[in-house]
C-alpha cells in the first residue's frame, strides 16, 4: 500500500514528539507516580507466561496482601482501573434478587448502587449527608431492617474526604450473616487499613492514589466467606472478564491463560508496592497524617475551613470549603495555568462549595503543602480574598 494514500496533503497528520507540562497532581487522583515506579514501567517486556513474569505475579500478590493486611489467597490486581475491580466484587458475589445494602454518603456510594442494580441485586440504601459517616448503631439498624447479603461501604470517600470507620463492622456483618464490601481506592497505602482484623470480606482499590502508580491496574481481594458465596453460585458470573473463577486460574497455581496481563503496569505496581513495604505501613500512614495536618494548619491560618469534621477527615483527601464570594473554578484554573498545580473541584453535593486536595503517596510531602498554600494564597489574594 502506498503510504501517500493515507497521509497526503488533505489528510496531513502533523504530530510532535509527546510532551506534557510538569504538573503537580494534588487533586483527587491520579497522584504523581513515584520516579521508581515510572522507571519500572519503562522496563523491557517479557511474555506474560514467562517464568520470570509468573514469579513477579507471586511477588505482587504477597506485597498486596501486606499493603492490605490480609491473608486472602484471592488477592490480585485486576487488569483495568478501580471501577473494574469495584464491579468485580459485585459481579462475583451478587445473584439476582440478593439484597445489597449500600451506604451512600458521597459519589461512589451511588456508583455502587448503579453497579449492584445492573447485576440484579435488590438494592437498599442507607444515606447520610456528604462528608458524614455511619456509626455502628446506624449500620446495625440498617442490617436489622434490610437483612442484606452484602453491606457495601466506601472506606475513603474521594468525593467528600470522609473516612468511614470499619472497626467492628465485620463482626456486626457476621452477626447478620452478611458480607462486608469496602471501597479502599483512596485509602490503600495511605490510611490505616486492616482488612482481616476488621473482617472485611471483599475490597478493591486503585493504583493511582496513595500507591503512586499510574492508573490502569486495580487491587482486588475476596476473603473466604466471599469465595464461598462465589463457589456456591447457581448461575455463572454474568461478566466474563471479571469472573474470578476464571481469573483465579490465571493468578492461581495453574497460571492458565485468561487474558494478557498488562506486563508493564504489573512492573509498575510491583515497584509501587515495594515502596510501601520498604517504608513500612505504619510509617507511611504516619507520613500521610503528618503532611495532611500541616495542610490543615495552613488552611486554618488562612481562615479557611475543611468540610469534614477533624475526627473523620481523610489524610489522603481533604475537601476544602471555598470561602464566601470566591469562584472555586477560577481558582483551580489559575493554579493549573500559572503554577502547574492540579487540585479538584467539588463533585455532586459539594460542587461549587469545596475544592478537593489530595496529598497521596509520593506527593504526601511537606514541600508540596508549602507550594500549594503559597500558590493558593497568591491566587486568593488576586480574587479578593482576605482572611477574616
Ligand atoms: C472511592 C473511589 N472508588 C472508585 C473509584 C473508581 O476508580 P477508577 O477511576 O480508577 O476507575 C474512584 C476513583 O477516583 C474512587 O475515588
Amino acid at each position: 500500500m502506498n503510504a501517500s494514500l493515507l497521509i497526503n496533503e488533505n489528510h496531513r497528520i502533523q504530530t510532535q514528539q509527546l510532551d506534557v507540562p510538569p504538573r503537580l497532581l494534588l487533586g483527587p487522583g491520579p497522584s504523581n507516580a513515584h520516579p521508581r515506579v515510572l522507571q519500572a514501567l519503562g522496563m523491557r517486556q517479557i511474555g506474560h507466561l514467562d517464568p520470570q513474569f509468573i514469579e513477579l505475579m507471586n511477588e505482587i500478590q504477597s506485597l498486596l496482601k501486606y499493603a492490605w493486611q490480609t491473608d486472602n489467597p484471592l488477592t490480585i490486581p485486576v487488569s483495568a482501573t478501580g471501577s473494574a475491580a469495584m464491579e468485580g466484587t459485585l459481579a462475583n458475589t451478587i445473584e439476582a434478587g440478593d439484597v445489597v445494602l449500600v451506604g451512600i454518603n458521597g459519589y461512589f456510594g451511588h456508583r455502587l448502587v448503579d453497579m449492584a442494580g445492573r447485576y440484579g441485586a435488590d438494592v437498599r440504601k442507607l444515606t447520610k449527608p456528604w462528608g458524614e459517616v455511619f456509626n455502628l448503631d446506624e449500620l446495625r439498624a440498617g442490617l436489622e431492617e434490610h437483612r442484606p447479603a452484602i453491606l457495601a461501604l466506601v472506606h475513603a470517600e474521594t468525593s467528600t474526604g470522609a473516612c468511614q470507620p470499619l472497626e467492628d463492622v465485620g463482626d456486626l456483618c457476621r452477626e447478620y450473616d452478611c458480607l462486608l464490601l469496602a471501597d479502599t481506592v483512596t485509602s490503600l497505602g495511605g490510611v490505616p487499613l486492616l482488612l482481616d482484623e476488621w473482617g472485611v470480606d471483599m475490597a478493591y482499590s486503585g493504583s493511582q492514589k496513595c500507591l503512586s502508580c499510574p492508573p490502569g491496574i486495580a487491587p482486588f481481594t475476596l476473603g473466604p466467606r466471599a469465595v464461598n458465596k462465589l463457589s456456591q453460585r447457581k448461575t455463572p458470573v454474568p461478566n466474563w472478564y471479571l469472573d474470578m473463577a476464571l481469573v483465579a486460574q490465571y493468578w492461581g497455581t495453574e497460571r492458565t491463560y485468561h487474558h494478557t496481563a498488562p506486563i508493564n503496569m504489573n512492573y509498575a505496581l510491583r515497584e509501587a508496592l515495594r515502596l510501601v513495604a520498604d517504608e513500612g505501613l505504619e510509617a507511611r500512614w504516619a507520613r500521610h497524617r503528618h503532611t495532611a495536618e500541616l495542610f490543615w494548619e495552613g488552611l486554618a491560618e488562612m481562615g479557611i475551613k475543611c468540610h469534614v469534621e477533624a475526627q473523620y477527615r481523610l489524610p489522603s483527601l481533604t475537601t476544602v470549603c471555598i470561602p464566601e464570594g470566591i469562584d472555586g473554578k477560577a481558582v483551580t484554573r489559575q493554579l493549573l495555568a500559572n503554577y502547574n498545580i492540579e487540585i479538584g473541584n467539588g463533585l455532586g453535593e459539594l460542587a461549587g462549595k469545596a475544592w478537593r486536595v489530595g496529598l497521596m503517596g509520593f506527593n504526601s510531602r511537606p514541600e508540596n503543602v508549602t507550594l500549594l498554600l503559597t500558590a493558593l494564597k497568591e491566587v486568593l489574594a488576586k480574587e479578593g480574598y482576605s482572611a477574616s
